[in-house]
């Protein structure tokens, strides 16, 4: 959501006449776009801004640095306690209003804090002006907030309740981007299977995928995140049945003990979870699931972390993505002794990733030469001759091709597989 952000803000910044440069260097202005969820992506912009700080006491042409997004939101003015060379500290709020405030800073009127009390969600109305470099696939935001308060997690607290934008402005923004040729669209969401249920009118999510499915030269639909709990079997089945939805599915669970589930406030158990996998497996028996875990929430036992293992190891997931727990502000775990050592939450982490790499190994074996579509999104950044794209499952696929690929879906037969790369060829016809 903040990468989305950070499109839209710089295209603002393009249209209001700021230029972008290619390297932090040569900057007047360096706004990081902070992520609250974990603690470790703050710490590395606290750590990365105090770096520019130096650049700034002796380079006069540096002339701002500011902190933007639901980091600044969720610390507010206490972050100038922690950094008060800052000159902007602006939440997701108010990032329309950057440009008008880097003006104001520039004349001399900084620093300037925009934080919402209330935590409104933003106002949603100027996604057109996004980034016109964005080529090949782009995210669209299609509800702010979140209200399902899982004990850990900071975001109810920094992006305020669930909000969804009117369908009609999500399809001009999907048709809009489609027409400059973005061939894979991104819905985005906390909870996306709660799309529209602010509205009251019947209009649900499988609705909104069934409208931008139509789209015509739309190639890719994907979406994230669903929670478990309210992705449903008519979700399912909307993805199975409409052409552009792909076969990806990502079904955070968090824990696969029920103790740590109820803690977290996730509403569901571990039986209610694999249930809906079974079910999402029954319409796209060739899709790919991943997953969310947190490892070392507090209180997590041995067995409940064995818990953990078990479910990795009977769901056996394409990728899991492994958190070690952080207390974030506001948050009821926050209240809780965060009492599981690190070197504990550290070997857990291990664990579940070295498991979780011969999973995904395994599993990417059942592509050795097969034909695979992939969107083909550029060169390498290992090697400028082979060309890297995706295919429908989110799988990255490297193989050498011509630069004119790029922007198109190709076939690719597999020769190679790796836990977390396919190695493919591809022939002119
Ligand atoms: N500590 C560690 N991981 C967290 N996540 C959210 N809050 C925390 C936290 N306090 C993880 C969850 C979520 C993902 C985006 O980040 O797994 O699904
Ligand atoms: Fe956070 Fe839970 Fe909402 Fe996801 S569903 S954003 S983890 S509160």
């Amino acid at each position: 959501m903040n990468e989305y952000d950070s499109e839209i803000l710089r295209g603002l910044l393009i249209k209001s006449g700021f230029v972008p440069v290619e390297s932090e260097e040569s900057a007047n202005i360096v706004l990081f776009n902070g992520c609250s969820v974990r603690e470790h992506a703050e710490r590395r912009v606290i750590g990365r801004a105090g770096m520019l700080r130096k650049r700034k006491e002796k380079d006069e042409r540096l002339k701002i640095i500011g902190v933007i997004g639901c980091m600044a939101q969720a610390h507010k003015e206490k972050l100038f306690g922690e950094m008060p060379y800052l000159d902007l500290i602006c939440g997701p709020q108010h990032i329309y209003k950057i440009p008008e405030y880097l003006s104001e800073i520039l004349a001399g009127r900084g620093p300037i804090v925009a934080v919402d009390e209330d935590k409104r969600p933003a106002d949603r109305e100027n996604h057109l002006l996004r980034d016109e470099n964005i080529k090949i696939k782009a995210y669209i935001t299609i509800m702010e907030g979140c209200n399902n308060f899982c004990s850990y997690c900071v975001v109810p607290y920094v992006r305020g309740r669930e909000t969804s934008r009117p369908p009609e402005m999500i399809l001009k923004e999907a048709d809009d981007l489609v027409k400059r040729g973005i061939r894979e669209i991104t819905l985005l969401g906390q909870n996306v299977n709660s799309y529209a249920k602010d509205f009251n009118n019947g209009y649900t999510f499988s609705n909104l995928l069934k409208e931008v499915d139509a789209i015509s030269d739309l190639k890719r639909l994907k979406f994230v995140t669903s929670h478990p709990k309210d992705a449903d079997e008519q979700m399912f089945k909307a993805m199975f049945k409409l052409p552009t939805v792909c076969e990806f599915l990502h079904l955070p669970i968090q824990s696969g003990s029920d103790e740590i589930l109820k803690s977290m406030n996730r509403k569901y158990t571990r039986d209610d979870y694999l249930r809906k996998i079974d079910i999402a497996r029954r319409y796209m028996p060739e899709g790919a699931i991943s997953t969310d875990i947190i490892v070392g929430y507090p209180n997590e036992s041995d067995d409940d972390f064995k818990e953990t293992l078990n479910v990795l190891k009977q769901v056996k997931y394409d990728t899991a993505y492994v958190f070690k727990y952080s207390p974030r502000p506001h948050t009821a775990a926050s209240k809780m002794e965060d009492n599981v050592p690190q070197k504990v939450k550290e070997e857990r982490n291990q664990i579940l990733l070295n498991l979780q790499r011969d999973i995904s190994r395994k599993n990417n074996e059942k592509y050795l030469n097969k034909k695979l579509g992939v969107l083909v999104e550029g060169f390498s950044d290992k090697c400028d001759k082979l060309l890297v794209g995706k295919t429908r499952t989110g799988k990255t696929v490297v193989f050498e091709g011509p630069q004119v690929l790029i922007g198109k879906i190709v076939e690719v037969r597999v020769h190679g597989t790796n836990a977390s790369t396919l190695l493919g060829n591809w022939k002119k016809i």
